[in-house]
């Protein structure tokens, strides 16, 4: 192996390792979980007076973090003692929640917030493990139980738990979380953003209890190469997990298997099934699946399906297939905020499906586990997207590590959604040898990872041999891809409404081509003639010249037009009409149609 490469995989190791978090849990809404959901006591400490010393060292790093350490929660044990805060007398955050929507003055609040939760817990056998796991938290989250760290994850949109057996208390247990959502160059994303940099504990939170040994992961789905064979690896977690008997039934397949795990206490079996129901837009079936170790089962709801590319076609179940979708940012509707619960996801997606969508386009980051598991039950294909989002610390390891980490974690916790088809690497990155470099490994670890899934990207766009009216794909990433995704904005940011008349597409690539952004900005109700840029008129206009310009591109597979709803944005500052919100949305923030609305839903009805 070269020096050069040997350095680089050693240094991958040890940069991961910074980011490798404890096993993650999946499926954590079929196991045995107590909320923590609720009101959290907060502290914001834009100085990290709670972390660092006056010296700016670490507490953590001290023998003796002292009073000073908010992770500490200390109290005055006397009139002597010197203690500057007291968790239990300040205000509360609702968990799960950003904080930004929930003060007017953390609204623009970039920095450290400390959360704190007290609460007793009683093991329902003595013998069993205890976890804490987090959704997600945005954006560097430090966690402490009872004094002591558990841990740090980095990345906010993405799951992570920490075991807690040997430190949890009957009574008095005190959890001290630290996040911190400051935009970073080297971050993912990096300081550049198109969306709210909401902060906090986003998702919830929950204690989960599992026995000794017990089944942390599993993938459960349809063999790509044989549609009557199911993959079936399952990974046990515990001391004595070597020779366990794991059983998996699906019962509709009338299937009851006994496996043994190895010595890592796995199994990679393949189990025949026939008259397989399929799952698809059109009839989204989930079978129950029961995994069983020893005195636990774990139950999940699984579709089989099979998803693959042939030429310019994206084969579902080797029927090929449109993909009439539209982009979402997660914000809970009518709340506002970032989107977490499960009424936040159903009315999200009910309005793409009203809209007459098939397929979603979760941008710019991974949504909430709710989102994934309702497409599954509502026959919506989704594409699921890691925030390596514009200019990116391409030559940056540790940036590398984070970005291949977060990809990693969501590709472990929606392995198994039937309804998630592509991963997507990155949106609208600017072509350099580091960035194909970087995004070629993401896609390298991607297939390792999951070789069941399609990989995409939203790639650079540009003129065919210099001609400005014909308009391709040039981008080293596209050989890397199995669809070709591209944002364009003709008749936006790029001339007139009328220029997309002019150009044409020429893409000499075999591979699907998915648009996956196109728009205008639109207040709604601001109503005028169609040449007047933010009337509902021009939005409804450049939908009307847009489906014109791409519906003759031969590849042509789909398209996730930009984007559902209003979103906020610290970039869109035009007063009285964006106020600090993206109006691209084909709804208002509160969920009023605009006019381009019904031109896609039009489009959508009557596409085959
Ligand atoms: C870009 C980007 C989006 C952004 C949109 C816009 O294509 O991908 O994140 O919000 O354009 O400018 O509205």
């Amino acid at each position: 192996m070269k020096k050069a490469h040997l350095f680089y995989t050693v240094f991958l190791l040890v940069t991961t390792s910074l980011f490798a978090q404890e096993p993650l849990l999946v499926n954590t809404y079929n196991r045995n979980t107590t909320s923590l959901s609720g009101a959290w006591n907060n502290i914001i400490d834009p100085y990290e007076n709670g972390f660092y010393n006056y010296r700016y060292e670490p507490f953590e790093n001290q023998e003796n973090p002292g009073n000073g350490a908010f992770f500490m929660n200390a109290k005055a044990q006397n009139p002597q003692d010197l203690v500057e805060y007291d968790f239990d007398k300040m205000d509360t955050l609702q968990v799960p929640g950003d904080w930004n929507t929930q003060k007017k003055e953390l609204l623009y609040y970039e920095g450290t917030l400390w959360y704190k939760k007290s609460f007793d817990y009683k093991k329902s056998e003595n013998d069993n493990r205890v976890f804490i796991y987090f959704g997600a938290s945005n954006y560097e989250t430090d966690v402490y139980l009872n004094g002591k760290k558990l841990g740090k994850h980095i990345g906010g949109f993405t799951p992570f738990n920490f075991e807690v057996t040997h430190l949890l208390r009957e009574k008095g247990n005190f959890l001290v979380v630290k996040v911190d959502n400051k935009r970073k160059k080297e971050g993912v994303p990096t300081l550049n953003t198109d969306w709210w940099n909401y902060g906090g504990i986003t998702r919830d939170v929950k204690i989960v209890e599992t026995p000794k040994v017990f089944i942390q992961d599993y993938f459960i789905q349809l063999d790509p190469k044989d549609n009557k064979k199911i993959i079936c690896k399952i990974k046990l977690n515990g001391d004595q997990k070597s020779s366990k008997k794991i059983r998996v039934t699906i019962p509709e397949l009338h299937i009851n298997s006994e496996f043994i795990a190895n010595e890592e206490g796995c199994i990679d079996q393949e189990i025949s099934a026939q008259n397989i129901q399929f799952w698809s837009p059109a009839i989204p079936f989930l079978y129950d699946v029961q995994i069983s170790v020893d005195n636990e089962t774990l139950t999940d709801q699984i579709g089989f399906r099979t998803i693959r590319t042939k030429g310019s076609d994206i084969l579902l179940n080797n029927t090929s297939l449109f993909l009439k979708g539209i982009s979402i940012h997660e914000e809970s509707p009518m709340r506002g905020g970032r989107g977490h619960s499960k009424e936040d996801a159903l009315q999200l997606l009910t309005w793409a499906q009203e809209l007459g969508c098939n397929y979603v386009r979760l941008a710019h980051y991974p949504h909430n586990e709710h989102m994934v598991r309702l497409a599954d039950k509502m026959g919506i294909l989704v594409w699921e997207e890691n925030p390596v989002y514009w200019t990116i610390d391409w030559g940056n390891q540790d940036t590398y590590a984070n970005a291949q980490n977060q990809l990693s974690e969501v590709i472990t916790r929606d392995k198994n959604r039937a309804s998630v088809i592509i991963w997507s690497m990155a949106n609208e990155t600017p072509t350099s040898t580091a960035r194909n470099t970087f995004l070629n490994k993401l896609a390298t670890f991607t297939r390792e990872k999951d070789p069941t899934r399609l990989i995409s990207a939203a790639l650079e766009q540009s003129n065919y041999n210099g001609n400005p009216l014909i308009r391709t794909i040039s981008d080293p990433f596209a050989s890397q891809v199995d669809i070709l995704s591209f944002n364009q904005y003709i008749g936006w940011y790029d001339g007139p409404v009328e220029k997309c008349q002019t150009i044409q597409w020429q893409i000499d690539v075999d591979k699907p081509v998915l648009i996956s952004e196109f728009g205008a900005g639109a207040k709604y109700g601001h109503t005028g003639n169609r040449d007047q840029r933010w009337t509902e008129d021009y939005q409804e206009y450049l939908y009307q010249e847009t489906l014109k310009m791409i519906d003759p591109i031969e590849q042509l597979a789909g398209f996730s037009p930009w984007i559902l709803i209003d979103f906020k944005s610290p970039r869109r500052v035009l007063p009285e009409i964006q106020d600090g919100w993206n109006r691209k949305g084909l709804l208002s923030e509160k969920g009023e149609k605009k006019k381009a609305y019904y031109v896609l839903q039009e489009y959508y009805l009557h596409k085959k």
